[in-house]
């Protein structure tokens, strides 16, 4: 591992200028400097790069980050890749820190592992290509198949034979541990060959290692599962892993689309015909660790699936998922007794694409149409599809995309556009209802790990922030307007460390913690919640909060957070553009009071208004004759709010009148 301190010196010693120009042209352009962005296809220039900052921000595509992270997205590298690419432009000798024993030991096993997996993985191919019965069956089967050996070899495809254990007694013979050989379940515990009478497909991980198989039976045998796969370990999470997303994901990345399919054969299929962006889900339903891969490459997925009720349910398992990721999710239906590979070999590539475009459909009108269906026939059935339907709708961060696909929805369906706002709020509740448990669940079971933890993270940054809440939180935003919200975020990132009150001693961050303490709580957005968290942390052992420590922040949620934040264009181009009027208004950074003051109200009132607005549908909903006192008791509530409101909001108009 790449030691704090050499991390921390390759951080300040690399300018994001000198490591952008090695790519991007640039220009001055006031303080900033401006060049065309090299993550999307642009004409007019808007990719930005701060030197002061030492941060670069895309205004048309919205990328941003540090000089570590354009590295690792210009050239696909890993954390560790980048550092050692910048250590090396910069000249600085890289120390490695001692690892732990107990780390060493892992990495030990894992490596391990790999090995045993390489080993058998040519071990099969062996046997495929340069034995009798592996010629006879296993190419004999795959031929049969139609796949061509450039296709057999790009997958690593092989054979196990049928003998009872000759793979285990080779593999003994070349020295791999008999353990390995049974955590990997290449080898029964009677150690005889697990894998046996079956074509072999290698699961891969992102580099190309082999960390699994699946093998598929070839006789008619019931008895026996079609497919056996190895156990997981600690090389092979199967929710972790898509196959083929190894020989896909370049493919992927340039078509800006992912197909997804459900059997092996459908990848090797379409990739041999040429559909190159394809992964399949193995047979069960989508994980959020699968989108989180996908997402690395694009934003879009369509999923292909056999036409019949049962491919329909597996296309809805685990979709809204994607939707809560803020991907595109199209849907397209195979007809009847086709699958992906049936269907390619069929039509061709042409036609196969042809009827893709042509019968996609948008996953939630996907949904809405089978309503539509079904509404004639069960009214039951339409109940708890329309409830799906609401469910899923619910889980679309994007304001302006949910109530568009409200309005469709209502339409098709013909149902009032109000009614379902009022259904998707309420989903919308129980959401955030049920994320705010499972924060919890995490937050207790993270304390735990914490106290017999080392304090490093896997790239080896120290973990600075208590491990409070998720740290693999989504990006979700349920909320209507979370402008107040993500106001104060950018307070406390770019402002955070200075002077509320030199004379009194009093930061920024003290300043505005101690008027929001009461209603952290209530922040709606966990992100904003994780970063203040953070800074509470940090200022209460350092003292200081430098907008730097957030920028380079080890979370990478966090230090996006903090980039989108300074690098808003209201910092950036705003107010060059109001250079003249600078005399008259000072900007924010030089009016640090007036605009803490000015954000924590508006976040106040923002605050106090959901109050009163909650307590006023309490009181709509209880009947004033049954529970006399109590409704009598609410109205007070309520009345002490709206009183607080009116108060604050008083405030509020002379500290924005006095700006
Ligand atoms: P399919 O039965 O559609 O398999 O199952 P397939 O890969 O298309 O195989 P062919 O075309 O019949 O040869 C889809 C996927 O479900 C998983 C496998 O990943 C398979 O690719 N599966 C299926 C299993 O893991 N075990 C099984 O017993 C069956
Ligand atoms: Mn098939």
């Amino acid at each position: 591992m790449i030691n704090q301190h050499t991390v921390q010196q390759i951080i300040e010693r690399a300018q994001i200028e000198e490591v952008v120009e090695e790519f991007v042209g640039l220009k001055r352009r006031g303080a900033n400097m401006l060049g065309l962005c090299p993550f999307h296809n642009e004409k007019t220039p808007s990719f930005t790069v701060s030197p002061a900052k030492n941060i670069y921000k895309c205004f048309g595509c919205g990328k941003g980050g540090n000089t570590v992270q354009f590295v690792m997205e210009h050239e696909s590298l890993t954390f560790p890749e980048a550092l050692r690419y910048l250590a090396k432009k910069y000249n600085i000798e890289i120390e490695e820190t001692e690892t732990s024993d107990e780390y060493k030991e892992e990495r030990k096993l894992v490596d391990a592992l790999f090995l045993v997996n390489q080993f058998a993985s040519k071990y099969y191919q062996e046997q495929l290509f340069n034995t009798d019965e592996g010629r006879s069956i296993g190419l004999g089967y795959f031929k049969e198949r139609g796949f061509i050996e450039s296709t057999i070899k790009k997958f690593d495809l092989g054979y196990a034979s049928a003998s009872y254990d000759d793979f285990t007694k080779k593999a003994i013979d070349q020295q791999y541990n008999i353990e390995h050989l049974r955590t990997l379940r290449l080898t029964t515990e009677k150690d005889l060959d697990f894998f046996r009478s079956r074509v072999m497909f290698a699961i891969h991980n992102l580099s190309g290692k082999v960390i699994g198989f699946g093998g598929r039976i070839l006789s008619e045998n019931k008895k026996s599962p079609k497919y056996l796969n190895s156990a997981e370990s600690e090389i092979y999470n199967k929710r972790k892993v898509l196959y083929g997303l190894y020989q896909a994901k370049t493919a992927i990345r340039k078509l800006k689309n992912c197909f997804i399919v459900e059997g092996y054969t459908d990848v090797l299929s379409l990739h041999q015909n040429g559909v190159e962006n394809v992964v399949a889900s193995s047979g069960t339903a989508l994980t959020e660790s699968q989108i989180r891969l996908i997402k690395r490459y694009t934003e879009n997925i369509t999923l292909l699936y056999d036409g019949d009720a049962a491919g329909i349910k597996a296309a809805s398992k685990g979709l809204d998922l994607v939707l809560e990721q803020e991907m595109n999710v199209n849907i397209v239906l195979l007809p009847d007794n086709h699958d992906p590979d049936s269907f390619i070999k069929l039509k061709g590539s042409t036609g196969f694409l042809e009827f893709i475009e042509e019968n996609k459909k948008d996953f939630i009108l996907f949904k809405t149409s089978l309503i539509s269906k079904e509404a004639e026939k069960d009214p039951i059935q339409k109940a708890s599809l329309l409830r799906d339907i609401i469910q899923s709708i619910a889980r679309i961060p994007d304001t302006i995309k949910r109530s568009l696909y409200i309005k469709q929805c209502s339409s098709l369906l013909d149902i009032k556009e109000d009614i379902l706002v009022s259904e998707t709020n309420k989903a919308i509740n129980g959401l955030i209802k049920q994320k705010r448990l499972e924060q919890d669940r995490e937050a207790y079971r993270n304390q735990r790990i914490q106290q017999n933890q080392a304090q490093t993270d896997d790239t080896g940054f120290p973990i600075e922030s208590p491990k409070k809440i998720d740290h693999h939180q989504k990006r979700v935003d349920f909320y209507n307007d979370e402008f107040q919200e993500r106001d104060i975020a950018r307070i406390i990132v770019s402002a955070g460390d200075k002077w509320y009150d030199e004379k009194e001693n009093i930061k920024v961050f003290e300043f505005l913690y101690q008027n929001i303490e009461d209603v952290i709580d209530s922040l709606e957005n966990p992100l904003y919640l994780k970063l203040i968290n953070i800074a509470k942390v940090e200022f209460e052992k350092n003292n200081a909060i430098p907008e730097s420590y957030f920028i380079s922040h080890s979370d990478e949620e966090i230090s996006q957070l903090a980039i989108d934040l300074v690098s808003s264009p209201y910092t950036y181009a705003k107010w060059e553009e109001r250079k003249v009027s600078l005399q008259t208004s000072l900007p924010p950074e030089e009016n640090q009071r007036k605009d803490t003051m000015r954000s924590l109200l508006r976040f106040l009132l923002k605050k106090l208004n959901q109050k009163i607005k909650h307590q006023e549908d309490l009181i709509k909903s209880m009947d004033s004759q049954l529970n006399g006192e109590e409704y009598i008791l609410e109205l007070k509530v309520l009345n002490k709010l709206q009183q607080h409101r009116n108060e604050l909001a008083k405030d509020f108009g002379t500290t924005v009148l006095k700006m």
